[in-house]
């Protein structure tokens, strides 16, 4: 099929599945080798697909061995996982998308790394508590409404980010959180327990942020310093400083 066929296929099945027309135009944005036979089946998996290049970069931070992404939705983020660990469990509960990361996994040629489970990571997560190095979570946090406010409102969902973090913890330290660009950084630091250091990066593409990065455990980037002792003691610091900045809402 030729390029301009393609195009016109596109075009006609972000119609049929009501997906906003600016999301065909940012697809190749979302997966680099889209025109190859990229499947997004439904109008969630368009706007819920972390943008390959932000993908890569937090791909490149959870370099490990075993590592699970719990909300693979249609396989943007587990893909770049993929390229960078050596072992990917893919969990998504919606069948057709789990189908479509497969197969969007098998054209960038990585579908053998990964292991794709069909059901509720909530369930399944007491299987994999202390047999995984890093978990990289993008749960479903609500589609483009949620920008309508200053800030994401965490509790509109079915889970708020503490349980979330609660929960994947008993897992592994090491967490990568993946949300959406507007969530309160005040929000965010009286989500993390207390003692744990984390790191807040804010995801930029072309000048614009899109989302925002929450790392834990040993993701976290050290501070620069000339000895152990002080880094350690310079992070405590940063931690420190987050509270200060960003106190509970308690
Ligand atoms: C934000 S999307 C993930 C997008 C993905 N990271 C990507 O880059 O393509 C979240 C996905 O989590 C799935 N999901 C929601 N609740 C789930 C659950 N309890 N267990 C497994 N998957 C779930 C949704 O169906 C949705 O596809």
């Amino acid at each position: 099929m030729g390029r301009k066929q393609r195009c016109k296929r596109n075009r006609k099945k972000c119609k049929s599945l009501k997906v906003h027309p600016k999301y065909i135009g940012q697809r190749f944005r979302l997966f680099s080798k889209f025109e190859q036979g990229i499947s997004l089946s439904d109008p969630e998996s368009w706007y819920s697909v972390l943008p390959e290049k932000i993908a890569s970069h937090v791909a490149s931070r959870c370099r490990c061995d075993i590592i699970v992404d719990p909300f693979a939705g249609a396989g943007g983020s587990c893909i770049q996982l993929a390229t960078t660990c050596t072992y990917v469990i893919a969990i998504e509960n919606v069948y057709t998308r789990l189908l479509d990361a497969k197969h969007n996994a098998e054209i960038y040629d990585v579908a053998n790394k990964i292991d794709f489970i069909l059901g509720d990571a909530f369930q399944i997560f007491p299987s994999f508590i202390g047999k995984v190095d890093v978990m990289f979570i993008a749960p479903p946090w609500g589609g483009p409404n949620y920008e309508n406010g200053d800030f994401f409102n965490f509790g509109r969902f079915q889970y708020g980010l503490s349980e979330i973090v609660d929960t994947f913890l008993q897992v592994t330290d090491n967490l990568a959180i993946s949300l959406p660009r507007s969530s309160s950084p005040r929000q965010i630091a009286s989500t993390i327990p207390e003692g744990r250091i984390f790191e807040v990066e804010y995801n930029y593409l072309n000048d614009k942020c899109k989302t925002i990065t929450v790392y834990l455990g040993s993701l976290v980037k050290p501070l620069v310093s000339s000895s152990v002792v002080q880094q350690t003691d310079s992070m405590v610091d940063t931690q420190r400083e987050n509270r200060e900045q960003y106190p509970s809402q308690d």
